[in-house]
């Protein structure tokens, strides 16, 4: 009995998982209610019946991001706080705008896939695989090439011209999230404490004192 009990539980397992891995969407939409007080993986349906077409247009990726910064260059995210309609979709898109050797710093998605698009410009772009090979794979990208990031991977990307480039992105998630490598090690809130990084990187204190002054 017991033994059956086990095995039933098992099959019912393995249908939730398989359900689950699926994804599939059980309506058209859920556009996204920011303040409902229902607290779901994701975002809360807004009332079907209150929907506009508002709810799913996003405007302004024609305006070029402000690349006036150290690492000169500046990404517009549309993910589901910027556009509702995208809430339980599993897609967002970005705008990244590069200026002269301006670079898109080292950085993963931890929900998303990148499909990168170079639209203006000629840009070197990279990605490392996981341990232990930990193998670069890049590529100099020209106007119209397509590159993919796969999820979770550390990528970054850097304008090799002296004119102003462009990408737009595709991302498999609406809220695909950003984690730029040196800020979350060398900025984090409170500070990771030095014995642990002089450990990590196998260097001296004030180098980590430096590092950590810079973000
Ligand atoms: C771009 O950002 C810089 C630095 O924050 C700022 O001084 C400048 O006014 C901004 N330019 C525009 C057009 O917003």
């Amino acid at each position: 009995m017991e033994k059956q009990l086990v095995l039933l539980s098992l099959v019912a397992l393995s249908f939730c998982n398989f359900a689950f891995a699926d994804e599939q969407a059980l309506q058209d939409f859920c556009v996204a209610d920011p303040n409902g007080p229902v607290r779901v993986n994701g975002l809360a349906c807004k009332n079907p019946m209150l929907v506009q077409a508002n709810d799913f247009l996003f405007r302004g990726l024609n305006m070029p991001g402000n690349t006036s910064n150290p690492i000169g260059s500046k990404v517009t995210l549309v993910n589901v706080a910027m556009l509702p309609g995208l809430n339980t979709l599993g897609i967002a898109m970005a705008r990244i705008d590069y200026a002269p050797w301006g670079l898109n710093p080292p950085h993963l998605h931890p929900r998303a896939t990148e499909i990168f698009t170079l639209i203006e410009g000629s840009v070197l772009v990279g990605f490392v695989t996981s341990n232990p090979e930990n193998r670069l794979i890049s590529k100099i990208l020209q106007k119209g090439d397509v590159f993919v990031f796969p999820k979770g991977l550390i990528h970054f990307q850097q304008n090799l011209g002296h004119g102003h480039a462009m990408a737009i992105s595709g991302l498999s998630n609406q809220n695909p999230g950003i984690v730029t490598v040196a800020n979350a090690v060398f900025k984090s809130n409170p500070d990771i404490s030095s014995e642990v990084l002089t450990k990590a990187f196998q260097v001296d204190k004030h180098i980590i004192d430096q590092l950590q002054s810079k973000f």
